[in-house]
Order: C-alpha cells, then structure tokens, then sequence
C-alpha cells in the first residue's frame, strides 16, 4: 500500500522530466557515454557482431522505493542505425526472465539483424535486466547430496502425464527449499531489487537518456511481453510504438501461476508431426513413414500416448549422476517428465527439428538409452550471463503464490494439469516460486485493464508456439484499446525463429510508419519447417559463431535458463 503511493510520486516524477522533449525523436545528443564496447568478456566467448557496437551505462536507483539509495549501473548496447535519416531508437529485450539483451544484440550479433529487419533507419538499443548478464547477477550456491525414487498414475484424455502432486510431495517440495534458502542465504542485499516494475522505471530512464521525444520503441519477446505490458499500464502516454512478440499473459505471470504456459504444447508437437510429414520420408524418416506412405500425425499422437502411458505405468528414474536442472536436487529424477521437458524445450525453434526428430525417434523405438546416458561430448560454453539463478531470481520476486506447505498447492498443480499435457515436464521450474522468500520491492498492481496506450501497441504470436499460446495475445490485446493481432504462422517460439516476409513487413511498417494490420491478418512463413531447419543446419556446419551458439537446448539446460526467451 505504501509503496504503491510512492510509485505514483516517482510516476509522475518521470513524467514531468519527459515533457521538453516533445518533437523530434531524433536524439541532438543524448547524455550517454556511447563508446565502442569494451566488455570484460569471459574468456573463450567473443562477440559475434560484424559492425561496430557501442556501448554505454545509465546510472539508475538500485530502490526506486528509497530517495536515498545507492545506485545502480545499467549496462546498455547500441547498434547504429545504418542509413541516413536516423529515425530514433527501438528498445529491444528477449525474455527468460533472464535472458541478456547484451547477449543476444552484440554477443550473438542479432543487433545487426534486427536494425536490418527495422530497414536500417533505426538504432536498436538493448540492456540488461536487473539479474542478468553483469547486473547483480542472481547466483545462488546451491548444494547438491541427497536421492530419492519413483512414481505412477494415470490420464488417458491426452498425452498422459506423471503425477504431479506426488512428485510435488516426494521431491520437489524439498528440493525447492533446498534452493530457496540458498538464494535467500547468497542475495540477502539485493533480491528485493528485482523484478519487473523496476525494470520499467529503468527502461523509462533509457527512454529520457536517449534524448529522442520521450517516447517508447519497443520489441519485447516473451517474458519481455511481461516488460512491455507493465510499462504500458504504468506508462501509457509513454509509448510511440510496442511490439509484443509471443505474449505471456500478465494476470497468470504475476500471480505466479504459470497455467497457460503449456496450453498449446500439443499443438505444436501435432504440427511438428504435420511437417515431417510433408516434409517427407527424406527429411524424416522413420516418423513420415511410421505407418506406410500413409501416416498421419494422429497416428504419431496415438503412439506417444502409448509410449509416455508406459513410462507412466513403469517409471523410469535416471542414474543419480543424471545432470540435474538448477532447481531439482540428484536423483529420483523421473524419465517421463525430463522426456517432455526436452522435447517442449525442442518446440520452440524449428532449427530445433533434427534433434526433436531424434528425440522423438527414441519413443517411438522404446529406446532411451541416449537420454538415460547422455554423451558428456559438449563442453558448457562461456556465457555473458553471470547470474544463472536469475529466472527464479526475477519470476519468484514478481509472483503473488505463497504455500507453506505442498497441501497449499493442490488446487494449483491440479490447475497446470488439466490446462497442459506437458505440464509435468514444465510446470516444477516454477514451483520454487511458492517458498520464495523475496519479494519486489515495488510490485505495480495495475490497473491492467482497459489500457489507452498513446500508441497502439501491436501483438504477434504462431498458434504453433509451445509455451505462450496464440490465445494469450489474444486475450493480452484485448486489455489495451485499439491493439491489433497478427497470428504469425511459423513454427516456434519469437516470430524470427521461422521466418516470414509478411511478418517482417507489418513489423517494419508498424515501427517506420505507424501502419496497424487489418485485424485478422495472418502470415505463413517463407519456406517449411524443415527447410528452415536444413539452410540453418548447412550455415552451422560452417564456423560461423552465430551458427555455432545456436545450436540445441543442451546450453539452454546447462546455463539455468527459465523456459520463456530462448532465444532466436
Ligand atoms: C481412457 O481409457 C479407458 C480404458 O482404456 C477407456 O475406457 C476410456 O474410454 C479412455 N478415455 C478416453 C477419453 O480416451
Ligand atoms: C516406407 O514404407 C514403405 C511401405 O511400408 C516401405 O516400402 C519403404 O521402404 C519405407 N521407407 C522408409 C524410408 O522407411
Ligand atoms: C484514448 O486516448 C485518446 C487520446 O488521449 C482519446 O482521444 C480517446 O478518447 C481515449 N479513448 C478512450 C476509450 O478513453
Ligand atoms: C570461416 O570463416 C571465414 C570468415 O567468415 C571464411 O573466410 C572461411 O572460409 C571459413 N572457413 C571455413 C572452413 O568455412
């Protein structure tokens, strides 16, 4: 209550510094100390950009909700606009919670891309979030003893699932514990700093640095939807244009429920189906011809239904060395779920489809073995990223849900399950949350309703998106008046991932010209899923460093990520 009085206070605070700029959004200097980047990079990890990159800090509050608090150090990035007239800047942020914006813009050298994709005109500016990259990084040390075993039961209406409220009993309550007070123990100082409000007082104060005309630019992917909603409702005359590119919805993250974020996983996992198919028995080739020239994805369905029943009935627990995720402790770690937690992972890009192919190739055969024993070939690569707890670490201080025991989670576990057939792969990353002892400092309490943007903003989302569905940026849009849709018809997860040159061109007309699409606009991608997979595929068996990061979910797992932002 309190805080929320401030907030107002620091509101209007930020509004009253914007006015001057009104006019021209080109900047006639900025007060930032843009130079060419020299980051202490990690040994070993070197920035894939081809064209200069500069970069710069912003000093800002570490506590927006403390007249007197010490300050903080926003790392920013800026890829110039290439061509003559500069139009401004657009603000760019991938998701996580957790993912860098220096990382992907300069070290993956996405920057380029994007200021391309925008027709040259305008710099792209990206930073990290609170807890990501460099800026207080969120590490906890987590120590790892301890095993444990088993578990069954069934539902037949879709893919079948483990059960998750035991799981919750038998493992994850304690593992999540485990975790929390690990966290709570290493970021004692800082944990209440982040979260989402923060970070859109700090991309209000990139907006009045930039020196423009006060005014928003914004690509926000994925969890950065979340980003992008909550600076609409806080600062809604703030927003020259935003693009929400596969949208979470802001009620299900705030709460701390996560229920929708595996909606559409069958969907997607059935379109998979669909393109290998068509795709032919060249491309892929048990599973086009799993039944004869005549197989159907339903055919495909109906056989993992079989297979993950079977793991439901005889569960499989992996060997105690099994690599665990950040939040689960070694050992009891169960086959079925870790399978579907891959293989929602393997939905999110089709540059992905080789190996969700393989994947999916070892149900259909009942042959595990490469799962179960995973080759120890790859090596982790160096990440910008120092702060490998910073899903939790952002997601946790963001949500309402308490438990102080697993019974207080029942109705909520039985909620991801009936929403999701992966739920049980996906949903126990966020189930630390519950015990999570931060959190924000200033949580923004909306209202999120009936939002009259100064812009509209424009949404854009595939209905073959594993983890946010189409129906999110449905329901997302209509909250701020006069929004519009596109349904992105790739496959996956960030509209760049299968790309389409209709997508690209309502993406680049919305921002150069402020052009909305007729509502219902629908955009098929280029080339198939497989062919996709096949360019990108021949460009990473040449050396390029893009090529080469982005291959597979291995470094997603390994680096801690949350599920929401990988990446393009
Ligand atoms: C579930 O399985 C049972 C037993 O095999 C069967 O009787 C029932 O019709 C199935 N339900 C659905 C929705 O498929
Ligand atoms: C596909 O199925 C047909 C008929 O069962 C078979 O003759 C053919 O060899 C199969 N092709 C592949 C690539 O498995
Ligand atoms: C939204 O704001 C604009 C500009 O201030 C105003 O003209 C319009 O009437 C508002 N719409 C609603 C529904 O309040
Ligand atoms: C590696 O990349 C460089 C520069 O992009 C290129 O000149 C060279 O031919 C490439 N080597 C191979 C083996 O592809």
């Amino acid at each position: 209550m309190l805080i929320s009085s401030v907030s107002l206070l620091l509101a209007s605070a930020g509004l009253s510094q914007a006015l001057p700029h009104a006019g021209t959004k080109r900047a006639e200097s900025d007060g930032l100390n843009w130079a060419p980047c020299n980051l202490d990079l990690p040994e070993g990890l070197e920035p894939a950009s081809t064209v200069p990159v500069d970069c710069a800090t912003l000093e800002v509050p570490l506590d927006y909700t403390n007249p007197d608090s010490k300050p903080l150090d926003l790392q920013l990035v800026k890829i110039s606009a290439s061509k003559e007239p500069v139009k401004g800047s657009i603000i760019f942020n991938p998701g996580g919670p957790g993912a860098s914006g220096i990382d992907e813009l300069y070290l993956q050298g996405k920057g380029e891309v994007y200021r391309d994709l925008f027709g040259g005109h305008w710099n792209v500016v990206g930073f990290d979030a609170r807890g990501t990259g460099h800026t207080i990084p969120f590490a906890c040390d987590v120590p790892r003893p301890g095993i444990k075993r088993s578990l069954s039961r069934r539902n037949n209406e879709t893919l079948p699932q483990a059960d998750m409220y035991s799981l919750l009993k038998r493992k994850a309550w304690n593992d999540a514990k485990v975790l929390v007070d690990a966290c709570y123990e290493d970021q004692q100082e800082t944990g209440r700093f982040l979260g989402t409000t923060f970070v859109a007082r700090d991309m209000l104060k990139i907006v009045d640095a930039l020196n423009e005309d006060g005014k928003l630019r914004f690509w926000g992917r994925s969890y950065s939807t979340i980003l992008g909603q909550t600076f609409a409702a806080m600062f809604p005359d703030r927003i020259d244009r935003m693009l929400l590119d596969s949208v979470v919805l802001n009620d299900d993250y705030h709460a701390g429920h996560w229920i929708t974020a595996t909606k559409a996983a069958e969907d997607s996992l059935y379109h998979f189906f669909t393109e290998c198919i068509n795709a032919g028995p060249t491309d892929c080739p048990v599973i086009a011809n799993f039944t004869g020239p005549a197989t159907t994805p339903d055919a495909l369905m109906k056989e993992m239904r079989t297979a993950f029943q079977e793991l439901v009935d005889n569960p499989v627990t992996l060997p105690d060395e099994y690599e665990p995720l950040p939040w689960w402790q070694p050992g009891g770690i169960d086959l079925l779920t870790e399978f579907k937690y891959t293989v929602f992972s393997l939905l999110y890009r089709p540059e992905q489809y080789p190996t969700l192919y393989a994947y999916i190739l070892t149900a259909l055969t009942r042959n595990y073995e490469v799962v179960i024993n995973p080759s120890q070939a790859a090596t982790v690569p160096p990440t910008w990223n120092q702060g490998p707890n910073n899903f939790h670490g952002i997601a946790c201080a963001d949500a309402h849900f308490r438990a102080d025991k697993p019974e207080d989670m029942y109705s909520l576990v039985q909620s991801q399950a009936v929403t999701g057939s992966f739920a049980d792969g996906f949903s126990p990353q966020v189930w630390p949350c519950a015990q999570w002892k931060f959190k924000a400092a200033e949580q923004f309490e909306g209202p999120y309703h009936g939002i009259n943007t100064s812009y509209p903003i424009l949404f854009i989302n595939s209905p073959y998106d594993p983890v946010t569905p189409l129906s999110n940026a449905w329901e997302a849009s209509a909250h701020y008046l006069g929004s519009r849709v596109v349904v992105h018809e790739g496959h996956g997860h960030g509209f760049m991932n299968h790309p389409s040159s209709c997508s690209q061109n309502i993406v680049k007309e919305y921002f150069d010209e402020g052009k909305l699409p007729e509502v219902g606009t629908r955009c098929k991608p280029d080339m198939t899923g497989f062919e996709y997979a096949k360019l990108l595929v021949a460009a990473a068996s040449g050396n390029s460093t893009v090529a080469r990061r982005g291959l597979g979910s291995n470094q997603m797992r390994r680096s801690g990520q949350g599920m929401f932002g990988h990446q393009i």
